[in-house]
């Protein structure tokens, strides 16, 4: 079976045509980040019309690189929630009118569930029950996953989402916007050991995460004690210094949750995907802390961030179990 699949949840304009396996037989991602850089973050009505101009030709270039017509597909996929409303519409808009203008099943896929997938694009395909995390600009969330479609939630973030951390302290260190990236590069080059940052791991048994306590400790290291400077206070760590140090803390804690979810669920094989794993620091401490401890799984660095491989990946086993949509689906921002 073949599918087209579209992702248009946050600022990224994309379209995939995948079959089973999962084999991905071509995969366009349009990324906005150009567009929202000057604002220092994601602009939603910009990534709504933005959307609009880019999908067609984005489908369009799928279905080229495909070398399928839309006669040899089985369905059209979308990812129709979690995110931007106005950016999801389009998306699920678009792919409602091509299920309607081909003949074809419409397959709605939430697209947090599809960052899990996003591993067996590589072939590697884990049977359930096990750990799945989700670490993106949205979402830092621990699930136990018992089969598709069924899963159940664990422990997510009190406050920013792990990669929002990454884009708040970034903006606050003047390195730009996605701050992922950028830490990562900073990072490579500085001295954690130079930077004292806390590790806020809330209550004994808790699976939850904060990380405002350490993005606040990253304003006052910077700005001085009360945060009056506008810019780099005299006498501030090195960027690259604090890069690291954050990088550390953060990973450390995510390491300690992820042990403790595994023994309280009794699991032993951990699904990992969202943007924040494009990190190849945060693979090694996790395969350092953890790779005696369970077995982890990390998707392909292509599909770690958002892309409609996964979407599609995850909408052929949907297909499979025959579970499909009609031209009813609608856009949901909340997960
Ligand atoms: O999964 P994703 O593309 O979109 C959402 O579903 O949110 O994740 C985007 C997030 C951003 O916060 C970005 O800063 C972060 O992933 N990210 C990274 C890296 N690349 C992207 N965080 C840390 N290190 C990276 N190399
Ligand atoms: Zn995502």
């Amino acid at each position: 079976m073949k599918l087209l699949a579209i992702e248009t949840t946050c600022d990224e304009t994309a379209a995939a045509v995948v079959e089973d396996g999962p084999r991905v037989l071509s995969n366009v991602v349009y990324s906005q980040i150009e567009e929202h850089a000057p604002f220092g973050g994601v602009v939603p009505e910009i990534a709504s019309r933005s959307h609009v101009e880019q999908l067609t030709a984005v489908v369009e270039q799928a279905l080229q690189k495909s070398q399928l017509p839309p006669s040899q597909l089985d369905a059209v996929a979308v990812a129709h929630r979690p995110g931007l409303i106005g950016a999801l519409m389009i998306g699920v808009t678009t792919a409602k009118a091509l299920a309607w203008a081909w003949d074809l099943p419409l397959i709605g896929v939430h697209h947090l569930h599809a960052h899990l997938e996003a591993s067996a694009l590589d072939g590697q395909q884990v049977a359930p029950p096990y750990l799945g995390v989700v670490i993106s600009g949205g979402h830092t969330d621990l699930h136990r996953v018992e089969e598709m479609g069924t899963s159940r939630w664990l422990g997510g973030t009190r406050d920013d989402a792990l990669g929002e951390a990454f884009d708040k302290v970034a903006s606050v260190l003047g390195l730009g916007y996605p701050g992922g990236p950028a830490i990562e590069k900073a990072a490579r080059v500085g001295n954690a050991r130079a930077v004292q940052l806390p590790r806020t791991l809330l209550e004994k048994d808790s699976l939850d995460f904060s990380f405002s306590g350490i993005k606040t400790a990253v304003l006052y290291l910077w700005r001085g004690r009360n945060a009056s400077y506008p810019g780099r206070a005299p006498g501030a760590p090195e960027p690259q210094d604090i890069c690291a140090a954050f990088q550390e803390a953060v990973f450390d804690v995510l390491a300690q949750k992820i042990e403790r979810a595994c023994q309280q669920e009794s699991l032993s094989e951990v699904v990992l995907g969202g943007g924040v794993t494009a990190n190849q620091a945060l693979r090694e401490a996790l395969a350092e802390k953890l790779g005696e401890k369970v077995r982890l799984y990390f998707p392909p660095l292509q599909y770690a961030t958002d892309n409609a491989a996964m979407i599609g990946a995850l909408a052929l086993r949907r297909l499979e179990a025959g579970h499909i949509d009609d031209l009813e689906l609608v856009a949901e921002a909340q997960p």
